[in-house]
């Protein structure tokens, strides 16, 4: 990312302070007093925002481009940015989305793990309902769940699996991730990866982490940040899957839903204002929640287009 120069920068302090001040005043402020007053720091913030947006969407054009997806949305409609896919913070202490049924929750787990390749960590989709056909990653159809080419950037196809054998297939395949993670780490090349688990009530249901046939999955998403390992869920009932993952990770989006219990669930995390605005949410919004602040997101639709993958 270029960085704006001084120039830039005094010349965007110049116009909020003229804004601020409603200034009408011929005298120009020295930079010292824009130093001082903040808004030299605040104009140099708004440029790197302005340029992270800029090049965000140059991005998402390419990869759309290559990859023969569709930006059906017109650039007016992104109103996010970067900061919408905290991927540091995401690599530190996981993600889950939740929301009801078709309220984009695949579309943004598709956004973000091409925010994620773009920030070289790898990615592993465990995906049980054909929704990630014709995605740019390879993917596997998984049969037989004790002979699977255990490898990154791979979309692991598991519909033809049963709930209890996609278990066991995450369960050994995070138990073997996490074995290697620790000896790469070990030897001071501390990966980069990231799990994404569509449907996460299939493989972890409520208060199963602290349960003994759960450890694996337990280990990966309690201590996997430590060796370079995170995850990205999501689920539509709250009330089906551990709240202890949900708690324990750090970013959360939250989807149109309704539903009296997967609501009163909510409330444990967001302010009686922001639950009850779920149940007006459109598909594709979402409150982005990061510790106790929230925000709206509108995100744009990736669509596969026919020509393509006729
Ligand atoms: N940001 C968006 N803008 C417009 N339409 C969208 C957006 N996101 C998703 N959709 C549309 O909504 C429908 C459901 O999207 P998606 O599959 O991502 O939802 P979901 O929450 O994963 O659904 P499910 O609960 O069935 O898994 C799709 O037809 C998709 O085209
Ligand atoms: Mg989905």
């Amino acid at each position: 990312m270029t960085t704006p120069t001084k120039k830039e920068i005094i010349e965007e302090s110049m116009k909020i302070n003229a804004e601020r001040n409603h200034s009408v005043s011929s005298i120009t402020p020295e930079i010292e007093e824009l130093q001082e007053s903040g808004v030299y720091e605040e104009a140099r913030n708004k440029l790197m925002r302005d340029q992270e947006n800029h090049e965000f969407l140059a991005y998402l054009e390419r990869m759309a481009n290559q990859s023969g997806y569709e930006l059906i949305k017109s650039k007016a409609d992104y109103c996010f940015g970067l900061q919408d896919f905290p991927i540091k913070i995401i690599m530190k202490e996981g993600a889950f989305v939740i929301g009801g049924r078709g309220c984009g929750k695949t579309n943004l787990l598709k956004l973000l793990v091409m925010e994620l390749l773009k920030c070289k960590i790898e990615v592993k989709v465990i995906d049980s309902a054909l929704a990630w056909k014709n995605y740019p990653l390879p993917e596997l159809r998984v049969k037989d769940v004790d002979s699977v080419n255990n490898k990154w950037n791979m979309i692991y196809d598991c519909s033809r699996l049963s709930v209890l054998e996609i278990r066991k297939f995450v369960n050994e395949m995070m138990s073997e991730d996490v074995r290697e993670a620790i000896l790469l780490t070990d030897a001071g090349r501390k990966p980069k990866c990231c799990y994404v688990l569509e449907e996460a009530q299939n493989v972890i249901l409520p208060n199963s982490l602290r349960t003994l046939k759960f450890q694996e999955i337990s280990r990966f998403v309690t201590q996997g940040r430590n060796f370079g390992l995170s995850y990205v869920c999501s689920t539509q009932r709250l009330a089906s899957t551990d709240v202890n993952l949900v708690e324990i990770s750090g970013v959360k989006y939250w989807g149109k839903m309704g539903g009296h219990r997967n609501l009163i669930k909510a409330r444990a995390w967001l302010s009686k204002f922001n639950t009850w605005r779920l149940r007006d949410l459109e598909v594709g919004q979402f409150h982005l929640q990061i510790g106790s602040k929230v925000k709206l997101l509108r995100l744009p639709l990736f669509k596969a287009t026919e020509e393509v993958y006729a």
